[in-house]
C-alpha cells in the first residue's frame, strides 16, 4: 500500500535494467531516459535485488541468461516475495521453452535479441502505464476507504453528540420529576451510577452499558402520569393507589413509544418492577424471560429505594438493605446479578461514597 503511494507520488517512473553486457545497459539507458524515465541498471540478479530491497521501481527489464541467478530465478523471486513489477524478459532465439515458463510465471513481457528500440519501447510504454493505472486504482481505493473511515466516525461523533443532548434533557426531565418529591430525589440518577457499575464489573458491552445508562435514567418517567397526590402521599398507600403506581411501567413505555427507542430500552422501563419468581408487573414474567438488563435494574433500583426513608417506613442503613438483596436472591431478584452486586458493594468503596454522598445531601 505504502509502495502505491510512493509510486504516485513520483511523477517519473523508473525502470530498473539487468544485463551482464555494459553496452547493452546502457544502450536502454539512454534511450529510456531520452523518453522521460529514470533508469537504473544492474550487471545481475544479485545486484537487482539489492536494489530493489531499496527502490521502487515501475518495471524491471531482465535479460533471461544472467550469469549467476538467471532473469527466471529473479522472476521465481519476485513472485515469493510478491514484489508487484512487471517484468519484461530479453531472450535470444530458441529460449521458447524459458519464454512459456517465464509467462507461466508471471513475466509480463518478452522481447527478442537483437531487438529494435522502437518495438522495445512500445512494450515498455505499456507495462509502466498499466502498472501506474494500477497503483493510481489502488490509490483511488485506498482513498475511498479513507474517506469512509473518516466519515463514518464523524457520524458516530454527531450520533453520540445528539445521544449525550438527549440523554442530557432527559436527565432534566427526571431530575424536575424527583425534585417535587424529597423522597425520591436524585433515585434515577443513583440507580444510572449504581447500573453502570454492576454492567461494567459484569463484563457487558459498551452498547448495552449506553442502553443501561437510558433506561436506567428513564426506568421510573412513567411517574410523570400518576396523581402527585398519590405518589407524594404521606403515609401507606391503599389498594387502589397501590394499583395506580403500578401501572407506572405501562404508562412510561406508552410515554416514549413515539421515540421510537431500541426496544431494549422500552424494555427495561417496562420490566423493572417484574420479579424473578413471576411474582413482579405488569406481565409477571419469570427468570429468563425478562429482559436481562431489567432484572439488572430490578436489584439497583429496589437498593436505592430501601436506602430512602419514606414517611412510612424508616431507612435502611446500607448494609441491611444489602442482607434484604441476599435475603430475596431467587425469588424477587435474580440470585446472579445479585450476587454480584452485593459483591461490588463489598469491594467498591466509591459505591459507599455515592451513598455517603446522598446521605450528607438528601438528609432523607
Ligand atoms: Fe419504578
Amino acid at each position: 500500500m505504502e509502495i502505491a503511494m510512493n509510486i504516485i507520488d513520483n511523477k517519473i517512473d523508473t525502470i530498473l535494467v539487468i544485463d551482464d553486457e555494459k553496452d547493452i545497459r546502457t544502450a536502454i539507458k539512454d534511450y529510456l531516459e531520452l523518453r522521460g524515465y529514470r533508469v537504473i541498471t544492474a550487471k545481475d540478479a544479485i545486484e537487482a535485488t539489492k536494489l530493489l530491497d531499496r527502490e521502487v521501481f515501475s518495471l524491471i527489464i531482465s535479460d533471461i541468461c544472467l550469469q549467476g541467478m538467471s532473469g527466471l530465478d529473479l522472476l521465481h523471486l519476485i513472485k515469493e516475495k510478491e514484489i508487484d513489477i512487471p517484468l519484461i524478459l530479453m531472450t535470444g532465439y530458441g529460449d521458447m521453452e524459458k519464454v512459456m515458463d517465464a509467462f507461466k510465471n508471471g513475466a509480463y513481457d518478452f522481447i527478442t535479441k537483437p531487438f529494435d528500440m522502437n518495438e522495445m519501447f512500445i512494450s515498455v510504454k505499456n507495462a509502466v502505464d498499466k502498472q501506474r493505472l494500477k497503483w493510481e486504482n489502488i490509490q483511488y481505493r485506498l482513498h475511498l476507504e479513507e474517506m469512509v473511515k473518516k466519515r463514518t466516525t464523524q457520524l458516530k461523533i454527531a450520533y453520540k453528540n445528539l445521544e449525550d443532548m438527549f440523554l442530557g434533557t432527559v436527565r432534566i426531565v427526571i431530575n424536575t420529576l424527583e425534585a417535587s418529591d424529597r423522597y425520591t430525589k436524585g433515585h434515577s440518577e443513583r440507580v444510572r451510577q449504581y447500573s453502570i457499575k454492576l454492567a461494567k464489573k459484569l463484563g457487558l458491552t459498551s452498547q448495552e452499558i449506553r442502553n443501561l445508562e437510558i433506561g436506567s435514567i428513564l426506568h421510573d418517567i412513567g411517574k410523570i402520569g400518576i396523581d402527585k397526590t398519590i405518589l407524594h402521599k404521606n403515609g401507606p398507600l391503599n389498594n387502589d393507589e397501590y394499583a395506580i403506581i403500578k401501572t407506572h411501567p405501562s404508562v412510561g413505555k406508552h410515554i416514549l413509544e413515539p421515540i421510537e427507542f431500541d426496544e431494549k430500552i422500552i424494555n427495561i422501563i417496562y420490566q423493572h418492577h417484574e420479579r424473578y419468581d413471576g411474582q413482579g408487573y405488569p406481565s409477571g414474567l419469570k427468570r429468563d424471560d425478562i429482559f436481562f438488563l431489567a432484572r439488572l435494574v430490578t436489584v439497583v433500583d429496589a437498593f436505592d429505594a430501601m436506602m430512602s426513608t419514606r414517611p412510612y417506613r424508616n431507612q435502611l442503613l446500607a448494609e441491611k438493605a444489602i442482607i434484604e438483596i441476599d435475603k430475596n436472591l431467587g425469588t424477587q431478584f435474580d440470585p446472579e446479578i445479585g450476587k454480584n452486586f452485593i459483591k461490588l458493594f463489598n469491594t467498591d468503596h466509591s459505591t459507599m461514597d455515592i451513598l455517603k454522598h446522598y446521605n450528607k445531601d438528601g438528609k432523607f
